[in-house]
């Protein structure tokens, strides 16, 4: 039997525990296994470079972070266009049958969800893996690199309050998260957060002005303000993500923190600061949580393998890892819904949303 790993899109904590729990389950089950590490994600597969993997490379890569077999971002909407006679889809096909591969393992987020439904569709074997720090797969409680930039996250917050506190200044904290806001919402109620924005729910400059004054009022010069990157203004929240992303070049920004950073500190006369710990969140060691996660799906992952179940991506359902169909849940998004028990909890005890 031979079967191939790649690791597609952002990378995130996690990534080697699983291609590590893979490896030693598969081996440990057949040893005559032929596995493969494809290259940098699908480009290895349109490419065809991929090396033999053996037992010694499953080892000491369980805490380590990022991905030892590389990976790129090979966008949806490319894979089925024409490019010299062909596309990069067939030529992933050609060169997955062109190998003897018995099965691909896709460790992803929602796009590699998707372009591995496309393989599948092709008879191509593959079984998906649920990767992201955005923990947006559509049909999993959680994605493994989640939680371990949740920790970074909140280490970033929990560093600010001192500094905001000492100078009696808002800080305005970017957290990753471009489309949804779990990253951010767990991070801001994990680390304190005043207010909390999120691209679930659209922001009113006013209504975060007066959560700000209230807390001044109330005896608490400094604030801490959790802003995902996809935080959208209810302003922007009518048009389409281009024509925001169009609206905010002209003004040479790709976000909102710092616009509303500088509408604070004019409108609300307190000093602002903007910190975006970028990437930190995603580089680095997987947390203890998860590295266990990951061992469980990658486990389940090569146990689907061996017996032949094929089109589905592993998956955490109510506490339990197993899996979902391809076709179920590639393309869709996991949102937070406004109904979610953190955000009631938080507006309990006080935190504004930006929206009342
Ligand atoms: O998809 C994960 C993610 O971390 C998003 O939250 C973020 O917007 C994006 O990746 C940034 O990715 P890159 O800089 O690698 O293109």
């Amino acid at each position: 039997m031979k079967v191939g790993i790649l690791t597609s899109g952002g990378d995130c904590p996690g990534l080697n525990s699983v291609i590590r729990a893979i490896g030693k389950h598969l081996i440990n089950s057949r040893p005559d296994i032929e596995i493969y590490g494809i290259s940098d994600g699908y480009a290895g597969l349109i490419n065809g470079e991929y090396h033999r993997m053996r037992a010694e490379d499953f080892s000491g890569i369980l805490n380590v972070g990022g991905t030892i077999l590389g990976t790129s971002r090979q966008p949806f909407k490319q894979m089925t266009l024409p490019e010299n006679g062909t596309s990069r889809l067939q030529r992933m096909v050609e060169n997955y049958k062109k190998f003897g591969f018995d099965c691909v393992f896709t460790l992803g987020g929602a796009g590699t969800h998707k372009t591995a439904g496309l393989l599948y569709a092709e008879g191509c074997n593959v079984i998906g893996l649920p990767k992201t720090i955005d923990n947006d797969i559509y049909g999993t409680d959680v994605t493994f690199g989640f939680h371990s930039a949740l920790d970074i996250a909140t280490e970033c917050i929990d560093r600010l309050h001192t500094t905001a506190a000492s100078h009696g200044r808002t800080i305005f904290v970017e957290i990753m998260g471009n489309k949804v806001g779990w990253l951010t919402l767990y991070a801001g109620v994990a680390g304190g957060a005043d207010i909390i924005l999120i691209p679930e729910i659209p922001f009113n400059l006013e209504c975060v002005a007066a959560a700000l004054r209230r807390r001044i009022e109330g005896g608490k010069p400094f604030n801490i303000v959790a802003v995902a990157e996809g935080a959208v203004l209810d302003s922007e929240a009518p048009f389409k993500k281009k024509e925001r992303a169009f609206a905010r070049r002209e003004l040479r920004e790709t976000t909102v923190t710092a616009h509303l950073a500088e509408w604070v500190q004019e409108n609300v006369g307190v000093e602002t600061r903007v910190v975006v710990p970028g990437h930190i969140q995603r580089g680095g060691s997987p947390s203890a949580y998860d590295r266990l996660l990951s061992t469980q799906l990658g486990s389940v992952a090569a146990g689907l393998c061996l017996k032949g179940r094929f089109g589905v991506t592993v998956a955490v359902i109510n506490g339990e890892v197993t899996y979902n169909a391809l076709t179920e849940v590639a393309g869709r998004t996991k949102f937070v819904p406004k109904e979610n028990q953190t955000i009631k909890a938080a507006r309990n005890i006080g935190v504004s949303f930006g929206d009342v």
